[in-house]
């Protein structure tokens, strides 16, 4: 414990800088969050000083079985380690375990005005599409998470574009607070993704739409925890073109999204694929595909099946993962009490 503590000191002496990024309990996600973002996560480990957080508190603003969100939680806490986010490397925890997120919620929310909140793109769509739940959380979501990132100073932002606005408002939540009562926070910059690292993954069976989890066609969309016979058959089975050249090109949205895939999964470059499957046929690239996309999650999966089979385990790094977070949120906590003017106890 000593040893962690003695770490976390080194590290903000040594000024790395810090990400901070939520991840949703939504459970097993997709090959395409898997190659748009969440694979990046376990190579930052190495640059950055990396906080993640299971964000459970964002997760009831729609309506949760409680069961269910308790399973899910735990599951992307074990899926995030299988993804390669170490938790010794950085800090892997539960938001609900740090009640630091709930009180700075609070302040910033007193920080932050109506009209602001009213403009964020998310809620108008997430309110028309529930809108039989349209609570006070679903409206105040950007504060909570302005909130995740203040607490912990972080420089940096992992986010993809659904989120940017949110980032935005977190800035001006920043500036203004600082602003008012003096420097608080550090702003946050977004950490936009490199070309690769941020392949935009569409639909294995319509590609012009985004691959979804939601998708009614179970065939459009590879889950990261499917089995190896279950991704190559749903490669074979993916919608090209009417031609047969394997190249990039627009109009062959089918095939440009197949080499994308590869691409990111071998490291090939979209010029070196063309020539390996020059004068082959589709089935022999979708094939390929397949093959190198099974063996590129083999070992998420196989690492998921240990963790998640071994509770007590994934207990303890969530345990020490919400005392480490508690002790850098807890601080800016305190500096945003005594700000504001609350009297200390
Ligand atoms: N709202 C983010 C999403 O839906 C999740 C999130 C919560 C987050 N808190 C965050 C992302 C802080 C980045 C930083 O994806």
């Amino acid at each position: 414990m000593e040893n962690t503590e003695n770490k976390e000191q080194l590290q903000t002496s040594e000024r790395k800088k810090r990400i901070f990024s939520g991840i949703q309990p939504t459970g097993v996600f997709t090959l395409g969050n898997y190659l748009g973002a969440v694979k990046n996560w376990s190579k930052l480990q190495d640059e950055y000083d990396c906080i993640y957080s299971i964000v459970n508190m964002h997760a009831i603003t729609l309506r949760q079985d409680p069961a269910e969100l308790r399973r899910r939680t735990i599951e992307s806490y074990a899926l995030a380690m299988a993804c390669g986010i170490d938790p010794d490397k950085s800090i892997l925890f539960i938001q609900s375990h740090v009640p630091a997120h709930a009180e700075a919620n609070w302040v910033l929310g007193c920080t932050t005005q109506f009209g602001e909140l009213s403009r964020m793109t998310q809620f108008k769509d997430k309110s028309a599409k529930h809108a039989d739940n349209i609570n006070a959380g679903l409206f105040t979501y950007p504060v909570l998470m302005a909130g995740d990132i203040l607490l912990y100073q972080a420089d940096v932002v992992p986010v993809g574009i659904d989120q940017k606005q949110h980032l935005e408002l977190a800035r001006n939540i920043a500036e203004r607070f600082n602003g008012l009562y003096g420097k608080t926070f550090t702003v946050p910059e977004p950490y936009i993704p490199s070309a690769q690292g941020g392949a935009k993954i569409m639909s294995l069976t319509d590609p012009t739409k985004k691959m979804s989890k939601s998708d009614e066609n179970p065939r459009s969309c590879v889950l990261i925890l499917d089995e190896p016979n279950v991704i190559i058959k749903k490669f074979k089975s993916a919608i090209t073109d009417s031609e047969s050249e394997v190249c990039y090109r627009e109009g062959k949205d089918g095939i440009n999204n197949l080499m994308t895939i590869y691409s990111a999964v071998t490291g090939f470059s979209f010029e070196s694929i063309e020539r390996e499957f020059a004068g082959k046929g589709y089935g022999d690239f979708k094939l390929a595909v397949g093959e190198a996309v099974a063996e590129h999650l083999a070992p998420v999966r196989e690492n998921y099946a240990r963790y998640i089979a071994d509770k007590g385990y994934l207990e303890e790094c969530y345990k020490r993962g919400a005392e480490r977070a508690e002790r850098i949120a807890n601080r800016t906590l305190e500096k945003m009490y005594k700000k504001v003017g609350f009297v200390a106890r």
